[in-house]
């Protein structure tokens, strides 16, 4: 039986859904990954080691192992697998999207040049090299581009390192902030020549959606329409909630979909899922961004699919893009009746993560589907630009898509974070360890303790 070959980078929250669906739908999984899994004796070909980096080379070894245990489909999970999939499926005779127009869809400043050469309208736009001075980076921005402004790395994800700037003082620190991001050498090291440069793009005001779609051909299919219902002014992006579906006037809808549409044709993508960004302002859409792969992090478990005639009553988004890709439905079938929605717990500041309080509470609100806390106490949290991970997940499910907002606010409202910040947390060790030498009980813990409002968030 051929197989399903799923691209895994590090830790993916995409994973275990993606294995899910491909067990409900009995087909045979190869993991592959940059490091190598433990190995399995009941399951040797259930791992390949590849490296990402080297797209050309791990297209090679996929051939090769496809000589022995046959791939119908290779898919990536998250961004960093994209263009190996599309490499390795160029070298297997699959259908797949062009490698080119996948590359350019991982380059922020690619993906603008592409569409404005195909005449799609985009708000104004620069690169800038990390090394440049922010001076003279703010005034290419003034000739270039014009306030407000947004700035953004190449590559990265979830608004990671996305800062607006209203003025030329605004613009040179962000310039130094983003560009203290892109110089971790983790970064640079992962993202290699995508992490020297800087993507300048005037601000496009309105209210933003995102698209879930499913390629075939060329043709987009909408599986979702998300609406972002909480403001996204800046000077940071924080994602928030999602909900599904659109509030927005039918017409205004279409119009987005025609227009992702026109968005995916210019890029040349014609294969597979697409997460799709848009900002609509009169009624008008802007393209932000398209991404060659599903919706990220644990977002696509609000989405749930009419699974006619099947032993289950609903299909995950998962296995609609696994049906399409092993060639089992030509049509994906429709999102099911109710609306559904998820709040991306933001990361009110920086510190370290001491107590969750209030989540059988939020469980209890209707409509309220699961509270998950992803991120285990004791741990360091990082608030946006410099952060890469939300505090957790609230999942909501109801009849109206404004109860389903309503419930995911409520249930947020009922939760409380308890951030010790670092500096105090440093400071306390250096008290206690004081305190140890003289022997006397801590006064700076108990102190901090009975200050609940320097601990909550907001
Ligand atoms: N040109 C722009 N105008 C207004 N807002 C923007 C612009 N570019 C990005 N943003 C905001 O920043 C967020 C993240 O930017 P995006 O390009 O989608 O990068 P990421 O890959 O990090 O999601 C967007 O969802 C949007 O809210
Ligand atoms: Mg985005």
């Amino acid at each position: 039986v051929a197989r399903l070959l799923l691209l895994l980078t590090t830790a993916s929250y995409r994973a275990s859904a993606f294995l899910e669906a491909a067990s409900r739908l009995g087909m045979p999984v190869t993991v592959g990954s940059e490091r190598p899994q433990v190995l399995s004796a009941a399951n040797p070909a259930g791992n390949l080691t590849l490296d990402f980096s080297d797209p050309e080379g791990a297209a090679r070894a996929i051939v090769a192992f496809a000589g022995t245990y046959p791939i119908a489909a290779v898919l990536a999970a998250d961004d960093d697998g994209v263009v190996l999939a599309a490499t390795a499926a160029a070298a297997l005779g699959l259908p797949h999207s062009p490698v080119d127009a996948v590359a350019a869809a991982r380059d922020k400043h690619r993906m603008r040049e592409r569409l404005s050469a195909a005449g799609v309208p985009c708000p104004r736009f620069t690169k800038l090299s990390i090394d440049e001075d922010s001076a003279a980076a703010a005034s290419t921005v003034a000739v270039e581009v014009g306030y407000p402004c947004v700035l953004k790395p190449l590559s990265l994800a979830a608004s990671r390192g996305v800062i607006r700037a209203d003025d030329p003082a605004g613009l040179a620190a962000a310039f130094r902030r983003l560009g203290a991001i892109l110089h971790r050498p983790e970064l640079s090291a992962r993202e290699g020549a995508l992490a020297r440069h800087i993507l300048v793009e005037s601000f496009i005001p309105g209210v933003e959606v995102a698209l879930e779609g499913l390629l075939s051909e060329g043709e987009l299919r909408v599986l979702a329409l998300f609406d972002k219902p909480d403001p996204l002014e800046g000077p940071f992006f924080e994602e928030t909630i999602y909900v599904t579906p659109s509030r927005l006037p039918a017409r205004v809808r279409k119009s987005i979909a025609d227009h992702a549409q026109r968005v995916v044709t210019a890029l040349g993508l014609t294969e597979g899922p697409v997460h799709v960004e848009l900002r609509v302002n009169e009624e008008v859409p802007w393209i932000l961004e398209v991404a060659p792969r599903s919706i990220g992090g644990l977002c696509s478990r609000t989405l749930r699919f009419n699974a006619a005639g099947a032993e289950s009553a609903f299909f995950s988004l998962e296995e609609v893009i696994l049906r399409q890709a092993f060639g089992i439905d030509g049509m994906p079938p429709p999102r099911e009746g109710a609306a559904a929605g998820v709040m991306m717990i933001p990361i009110p500041r920086a510190g370290i993560l001491r107590e969750v309080r209030g989540r059988q509470e939020a469980r209890k609100v209707s409509g309220i589907e699961d509270v998950l806390i992803t991120i285990p106490v004791g741990q360091e949290v990082v608030p946006l630009p410099e952060g890469t991970r939300y505090l957790g997940f609230i999942f909501a499910r109801s009849a109206a898509p404004e109860n389903v907002e309503a419930a995911l606010r409520k249930a947020h409202g009922r939760l409380t974070f308890d951030i010790e910040p670092a500096e105090e947390a440093l400071g306390k060790r250096e008290v206690s360890r004081e305190s140890e030498s003289v022997g006397k009980p801590s006064q700076g813990s108990s102190r901090r303790r009975g200050q609940p409002r320097r601990n909550r968030r907001r």
